[in-house]
């Protein structure tokens, strides 16, 4: 953050308030308005935080604009073709890319952790068999904490550091046992010879009355979405993990938190939703009904995996997947999948749509992942999941900034308050 001695005038009232201004080291400048309550009384008022930076961070950068994605500086496309996500983990936690030795070093401490303590198997049995994975997932990344108190103290440097490694780690282990639990099938235990994608895949597809191959070109693409969705800078889920962890909470409480609001259909479980309007529109034939109910102010309706609160451009991360989404189709055969044709069309209608047009409203990530996941065979209540095990390490990674910032405080908004005022209670027999 540098100060660039650049200030705002704000008149109010007779009086005029000099407001420090921020210039970052990319993106739009920055108005300090920390001291306005103490010296002019007064609020400001951003619900949804549209014109709000809630804290300052080196982590990741977007420009919506110019559809840029940028982790540490790294541009999103280059890390999906070039990199792995151990490896993304490494840069988004420490902030650099890792030497050969530091990378085999992080990459064995994910591994030796990826197994979860056995008392959770029991835990994991008393859900429901029908229960959504996401439901298990908050309920048992919260359950965590009494797991492994032994990295709950905030204050504790290696204590985060351990808790960071197991959230990593595990979180693959967890989604893959709320699968195997809903399904019915044993759980299956990690594989430390496998990489941290095609591990995941064994421990979602292998059964133990046959052999399960993974098949590299598969474990590749599911590395490529736990990559475009391991961070994304102040999202909602990211903003719920520091809120909840500015009041002291610890590591697990936290980051149950996040997978609580990721879960919504206009966060992150809209990748579920999209494929479930996918199936619902069917045939090409029925687009044109669909679009003309997403741009019908009466109808409640939205095209999911469309548009983004940033990005008035594309999503850099749908770009990649399109591709993705291409080369696994063909590698099963099924590139010929009613859905790809369906939401190909779909892409090419809305955006050549006046109204799509108009409000920049592009595919987002959501719009391709779920064709990609469906085809590797996962339902669609396992999408969600998905992302959250991705997400993990941007959460903790973000978190761990925090912590370690000296600045931090608990967060505590203000409002607007539009209710009564003050007024004499009124015994129930005169009401
Ligand atoms: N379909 C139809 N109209 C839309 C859509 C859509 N998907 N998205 C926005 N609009 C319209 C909206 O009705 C509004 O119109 P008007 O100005 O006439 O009232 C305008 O565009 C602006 O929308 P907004 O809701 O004020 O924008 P927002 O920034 O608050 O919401 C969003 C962003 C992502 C929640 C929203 O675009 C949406 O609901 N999209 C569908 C759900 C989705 O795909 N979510 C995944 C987001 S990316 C991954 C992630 O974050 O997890």
């Amino acid at each position: 953050m540098t100060d660039t001695q650049k200030t705002a005038q704000l008149s109010l009232n007779g009086e005029t308030y000099e407001l420090p201004i921020f210039s970052p080291t990319a993106g739009p400048d920055v108005l300090d308005i920390r001291k306005l309550y103490g010296q002019a009384g007064v609020f400001t008022y951003d619900p949804g935080f549209t014109s709000t930076a809630s804290c300052d961070s080196t982590i990741t950068y977007i420009d919506g604009g110019k559809g840029e994605l940028l982790h540490r500086g790294y541009p999103i496309d280059q890390l999906a073709s070039k990199s792995h996500h151990l490896e993304v983990c490494y840069l988004l936690l420490y902030g650099e890319l890792p030497t050969a030795a530091q990378l085999e070093d992080f990459e064995t401490r994910v591994t030796r952790h990826t197994m979860v303590h056995e008392q959770m198997h029991n835990f994991f049995r008393g859900f429901r068999r029908d229960a959504h994975p996401m439901a298990t997932l908050v309920g048992v990344v919260g359950a965590m904490s009494a797991f492994y108190h032994d990295s709950t103290d905030i204050n504790d440097p290696w204590q985060r550091e351990v808790a960071a490694i197991r959230l990593i780690a595990k979180l693959p282990t967890i989604a893959a046992m709320a699968y195997k639990y809903s399904i019915g099938q044993p759980f299956v235990y990690p594989r430390n010879d496998l990489d941290y994608a095609a591990n995941f895949l064994h421990m979602c597809f292998s059964v133990p009355a046959e052999e399960y191959h993974v098949d590299p070109i598969l474990a590749r693409a599911m590395d490529r979405i736990f990559i475009l969705h391991a961070d994304h800078e102040q999202n909602a889920s990211t903003s719920t993990v520091r809120l909840a962890s500015s009041s002291g909470a610890n590591p697990f409480a936290c980051i149950a938190a996040g997978i609580a609001c990721l879960w919504g259909p206009a966060h992150g479980g809209a990748n579920q939703a999209c494929l479930e309007m996918l199936k619902e529109i069917g045939t090409v034939d029925r687009i044109p009904e669909f679009i003309a109910r997403a741009k019908d102010k009466n109808d409640p309706f939205r095209l999911m995996g469309f548009g983004h609160r940033v990005y008035k451009n594309t999503d850099p991360r749908a770009k990649v997947l399109k591709q993705s989404a291409d080369e696994v189709l063909e590698l099963l055969g099924v590139e010929n999948n009613p859905l790809l044709q369906v939401a190909k069309e779909l892409e090419q209608t809305a955006l050549n749509d006046e109204y799509f047009i108009e409000k920049k409203l592009f595919p987002n990530v959501d719009f391709y992942s779920g064709i990609i996941l469906e085809a590797m065979g996962f339902p669609t209540s396992m999408f969600t999941p998905i992302f959250a095990l991705s997400r993990t390490v941007g959460w903790i990674s973000q978190w761990k900034e925090m912590i370690a910032d000296p600045q931090n405080k608990i967060g505590r908004p203000r409002q607007l308050y539009l209710g009564e005022t003050m007024r004499d209670y009124v015994d129930i027999e005169n009401r």
